[in-house]
């Protein structure tokens, strides 16, 4: 149980990556709170950590409202006395090109994608800094690393995600708070499926083109990103700090087929 009795608040974590890893950060010994603006998946998420006998509370936050990010840290504070592990996880995705993009794309994409990070980031500072330690893990995308045709905006965003995770570890080390980000390649999450390939017309055709681009041959599951946030929030990582992890199965490790 590397996380036992650690207090960690998960942003998005009624779905995909964000309830994975509320999943496995209960089973490692953590208070989970389950930061999520979608108030069903949110309590679904706390009672499946609950049924399993580990400590969940779900608290409703929009990651892009200040006024909602500051009270999901406060009653944080009030419910479990201290917040040990921030996970900005919450994100979306418009798969448009940038001149197709409307400013509404753009603004609601670096709300919640790039300004949710800092948000949270800024207001859990504190606390971690008069305990004179704490972990912060943002969760940015390969697509913040190297640019995909159609996913300019939501690159941009996670270039973002990216370089604050270096910022805030830089200003943060002296005070014994580590700050990295994870960058997934493909994952199989209702984001992934339901919205980009499942809105394809041949699905499978899809999959086999971006097969292709991967050494691997296979998308990743949310659990593999999960193990990935257990190793950087455990003392495991105690000297990894600014970091982007990559964890896509080699995608951006592979220029293409040679021809
Ligand atoms: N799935 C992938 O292939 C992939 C790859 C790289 C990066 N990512 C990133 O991983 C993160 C999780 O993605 P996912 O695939 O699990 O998506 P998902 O859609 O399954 O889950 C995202 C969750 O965030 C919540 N959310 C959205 N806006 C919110 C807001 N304003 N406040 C609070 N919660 C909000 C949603 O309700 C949802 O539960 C995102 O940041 C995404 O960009 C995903």
């Amino acid at each position: 149980m590397s996380l036992k009795e650690k207090v960690a608040v998960i942003t998005g974590a009624g779905s995909g990556i964000g309830k994975a890893i509320a999943l496995k950060f209960a089973e490692q010994g953590a208070k989970v709170v389950i930061a999520e603006i979608n108030e069903k998946n949110g309590a679904d998420t706390e009672k499946e950590i609950k049924e399993k006998g580990f400590t969940a509370e779900f608290i409703k936050a929009d990651v892009s409202s200040s006024d909602s990010v500051k009270s999901l840290i406060y009653q944080t504070v009030d419910t479990y006395g201290t917040v040990d592990i921030l996970v900005n996880n919450a994100g979306l995705e418009y798969f448009t090109t940038i001149e197709e993009t409307t400013e509404e794309q753009w603004d609601r994409t670096m709300n919640i994608n790039l300004k949710g990070v800092f948000l949270g980031t800024k207001f859990v500072l504190p606390i971690m800094r008069e305990k004179g330690k704490g972990n912060i893990i943002n969760i940015a995308s390969v697509t913040g690393l190297s640019a995909w045709p159609g996913l300019g905006i939501y690159s941009a965003s996670k270039g973002g995600v990216v370089l604050l995770t270096k910022a805030t570890a830089a200003e943060n080390g002296k005070y014994g708070i580590r700050v990295n980000s994870i960058c997934p390649g493909i994952i199989q999450t209702p984001l992934f499926e339901e919205q980009y390939i499942g809105a394809t017309e041949n699905p499978e055709a899809v999959q086999e083109e971006l097969f292709k681009q991967s050494p691997l041959k296979t998308f990743g599951d949310p659990a593999d990103i999960a193990d990935a946030a257990v190793y950087l929030a455990g003392n495991q990582s105690r000297f990894v700090t600014g970091h982007s992890l990559v964890v896509d199965g080699g995608l951006t490790s592979f220029v293409g087929e040679l021809i």
